[in-house]
């Protein structure tokens, strides 16, 4: 103990990776519990910038135990690359530790992704066509083949054998003769095999022995609460569950061993693909804040679609995660506006008024954002490190947000840099800051 969860509390992009970078250097262990390569985590530490996509925002900092957990999907070729990448900076990759139980990304699953948005066409959920759907359909399916497979040719191939010819019968209406070679593929995976065998573990107990040593361990999610197959806007969702209940079934922990549960969101809102948007803007504004916020994919390049931070939306997510605290990020790309607005409830079709997240797919795509319009602040805020150095404005605007989701804010970013973030007096019980909070100014704490 303790083990701290790390969720985004939107669609995906909040930022998680430099709040967990932030956290992992207090911590033991950084353990990944969902999705795949189709995250895209930026940190920018000592004027160098890393995107890192599979691997736990941990590996950074030397020695610590960086696990990738049961719940993700692994494109072997992606980790390897990403492997080669950091050590060719000079990173050491040794205290990485891949489940043996995590699930593989095949050929056929990028195939299909891509197959199964091009035959939705106008309907496209907008996929990161990185194969995570199919690959966890497969898991379910109980066609998939795990990392353990890697290790022992005869059952890796037996377990090809058996997902080809259903997968080959699900390409065909899209290419005849899908070139999918049962030798090739195999041969490729193999040699996967033995690039990654000295990582594959029982990540399970690993972490169990980091627990039960009283070390903390941070469980760090990807994508976004609203991203959530079975919580999120369905079926604009991705195919795993990044929400914290997650972290228990992607690591292979109990709720008991979870003692916070952070909640990354960023001052405003973001979303990549499609689906509901109630507070998404257009026009001089969404240009503005995706261009100040360099608001485009890490994994795609796609630009992102921007909004006001979504309160409603908020409150949802503080709910279907219990968080205990929020980290607010980019909170300096509101700066120069005169006027920023919070979405505190919707407004539906035939003036129908919500202060919930509406269940109903039809009901949140006719939703649109009713606002608190907050003043500005002009001041460039990167310097500030503590709440009292804000604008007034600024530090009015996140009281707002704390107040309404009921949940202290803890850390509160205000540019891309490591360094470039203030830790509240909220964060000085917190297990997650490790003491980080500033001593008190004697002010009073207005967030
Ligand atoms: P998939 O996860 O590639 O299947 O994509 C499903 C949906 O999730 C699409 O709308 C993607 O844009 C979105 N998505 C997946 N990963 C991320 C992420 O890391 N950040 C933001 N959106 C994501």
């Amino acid at each position: 103990m303790p083990g701290i969860v790390i969720v985004g509390a939107q669609w995906g992009d909040e930022g998680k990776g430099k709040v967990t970078d932030l956290l992992a250097e207090r911590a033991d262990a950084v353990v990944r519990f969902q999705g795949g390569n189709n995250a895209g985590h930026t940190i920018v530490r000592d004027g160098q910038t890393w995107k890192l996509h599979l691997m736990p925002s941990g590996i950074l900092h030397p020695g610590k135990l960086c696990v990738i957990g049961n719940g993700v999907v692994i494109d072997p070729k992606v980790l390897t690359d990403e492997l080669d990448e950091l050590r060719r900076r000079g990173v050491d990759t040794s205290s990485l530790r891949i489940s043996a139980n995590a699930h593989l990304i095949m050929p056929y699953h990028l195939m299909l992704d891509h197959a199964g948005e091009a035959k939705l066409g106008r309907l496209q959920i907008g996929t990161t066509r990185r194969g995570i759907g199919p690959c966890y359909a497969d898991k379910a399916e109980r066609l998939g083949i795990r990392v353990q497979d890697l290790l022992d040719e005869k059952i890796l191939k037996k377990k090809i054998v058996a997902a080809l010819e259903p997968r080959r019968l699900s390409l065909r209406p899209f290419a005849k003769d899908p070139k999918l070679d049962l030798q090739a593929m195999t041969d490729e995976y193999l040699t996967y095999g033995h690039r990654l065998e000295r990582y594959i573990a029982d990540t399970t107990r690993l972490v169990h022995q980091q627990l039960d040593a009283d070390r903390s361990v941070v469980f760090e999610g990807a994508q976004g609460t609203l991203l959530d197959i079975d919580h999120g806007t369905y079926p604009f969702v991705t195919s795993s569950n990044p929400i914290a209940g997650a972290a228990c079934i992607g690591a292979g922990v109990g709720p008991k061993d979870i003692d916070e549960v952070w909640g990354v969101t960023k001052a405003y809102l973001t979303r990549v693909g499609a689906g509901p948007f109630p507070t998404e803007l257009d026009g001089a504004i969404a240009d503005e804040l995706r261009e100040r916020g360099g608001e485009y994919g890490t994994t795609t390049g796609r630009p992102r679609r921007t909004g006001w931070i979504d309160l409603v939306a908020l409150r949802y997510a503080t709910r279907i995660n219990s968080l205990t605290a929020l980290a607010v990020t980019k909170l300096d790309v509101l700066s120069g506006l005169d006027r920023v607005n919070v979405c505190t409830r919707y407004r539906g079709a035939e003036g129908a008024e919500f202060d919930y997240f509406p269940y109903h797919q039809t009901v949140l795509h006719h939703a649109t954002g009713e606002y608190l319009e907050l003043p500005g602040w002009t001041d460039d805020i990167r310097e500030c490190r503590s709440e009292d150095e804000l604008p007034e404005a600024a530090r009015e605007y996140l009281q707002v947000v704390s107040e309404f989701v009921r949940v202290p804010i803890v850390l509160i970013g205000v540019g891309p840099g490591r360094d470039e973030v203030i830790w509240t007096r909220a964060s000085a019980g917190m297990a997650g800051a490790g003491g980080r909070a500033p001593a008190s100014t004697g002010a009073r704490p207005r967030v």
